[in-house]
């Protein structure tokens, strides 16, 4: 076992994971307001937003507007989520710098999210990924049912990590392991883990839990001590995949920080503020204040 690692980078998805799962859509105003609070709260990277089309996920049709809205604060990272070179093109013409291009371990899964199998949706990223090392556009990758499918049950380590490979070696800078239905425990969180840093460096590696079973604080412990320093959280808990049955939140930011900072792991967040904005989008959103919102789910 490694020892804990000194300072934690957490990647808020709340913004994009969230809001792309809420049954109505969420005006930009809002997610313009969101985001400007969770910069205040002092998080380093906010995945703003999704350029995936807008009839696949039309909670998010307002991409570039909600993009060009934000207050960038320097220093600060704003990743957006981008299926193919459509979605690039939308991105760039907003003025992003930063994107995540995401595939699945699962076919049945990808089948669904995006339309293609796993090396037809790597294919797309091809044109994706040289477009963006001309524009010096930093990319991040995600592997989706990389502890468990909602349609195809047990996924393989070695499926993953295969994906893993595959995404660093067409350029990610790091690639978040997915757990889009929250189904893993700490044991396969840790046996995954293990296995993808044996193939690309420790440092390349995000962990992304969703919280349907209340496993995610478990997994990211024990993923901690093996030494990742990366994780993907979500303000409140909000959170989902639409095209993922059963999935709900991600684990809230306000927990994972908590958590953190509890064990001596610096995040520069301000958890207060943290929790003063998990509590205003909850009233947003209209769920009781204070609740967390991903958590009763689908
Ligand atoms: P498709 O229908 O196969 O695409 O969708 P197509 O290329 O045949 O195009 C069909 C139409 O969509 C065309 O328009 C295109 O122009 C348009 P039409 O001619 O019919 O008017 N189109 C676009 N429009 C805007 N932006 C684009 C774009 N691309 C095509 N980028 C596609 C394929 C990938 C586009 C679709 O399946 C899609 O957008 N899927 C996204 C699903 C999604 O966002 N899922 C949630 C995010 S992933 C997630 O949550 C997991 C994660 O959190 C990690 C984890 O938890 O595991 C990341
Ligand atoms: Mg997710």
């Amino acid at each position: 076992m490694n020892t804990l690692p000194a300072h934690v980078r957490i990647v808020e998805v709340g913004p994009r994971d969230g809001l792309q799962n809420e049954k109505t859509i969420v005006p930009t105003a809002i997610k313009v307001a969101l985001i400007d609070r969770l910069t205040d709260s002092g998080l380093q990277t906010i995945e703003a937003t999704s350029f995936v089309s807008p009839k696949w996920v039309p909670q998010l049709a307002d991409a570039a507007d909600v993009y060009t809205s934000i207050r960038k604060k320097p220093g600060v990272r704003y990743p957006v989520l981008v299926p193919n070179a459509q979605g690039y093109a939308r991105a760039r013409a907003a003025g992003v710098a930063e994107i995540a291009v995401f595939t699945a371990a699962s076919e049945a899964f990808n089948r669904k999210n995006v339309n293609a199998s796993i090396d037809e949706s790597l294919e797309r990223f091809v044109p994706v990924m040289q477009r963006a090392k001309a524009d010096g556009v930093a990319v991040r990758g995600y592997v989706s049912a990389a502890l468990g499918c909602p349609y195809q049950g047990e996924v393989p380590v070695r499926d993953v990590v295969h994906v893993v490979k595959r995404l660093h070696a067409l350029g990610c800078y790091e690639i978040s392991l997915g757990d889009t239905i929250g189904i893993g425990t700490p044991g396969k969180a840790r046996a995954l883990l293990t296995a993808a840093a044996s193939e690309v460096p420790m440092p390349a590696l995000a962990v992304h839990f969703h919280d349907t079973r209340g496993q995610a604080l478990a997994n990211i412990l024990a993923c901690l001590e093996l030494g990742v320093t990366v994780v993907d959280s979500s303000v409140s808990g909000a959170g989902g995949c639409p095209y993922a049955h059963g999935a709900t939140g991600n684990v809230a930011t306000e927990d994972v920080v908590y958590m953190l900072h509890g064990m001596g792991i610096a995040t520069g967040i301000d958890l207060p503020k943290l929790i003063e904005t998990g509590r205003w989008l909850s009233t947003q959103l209209g769920r009781d204040n204070g609740s967390k919102v991903g958590r009763a789910g689908i």
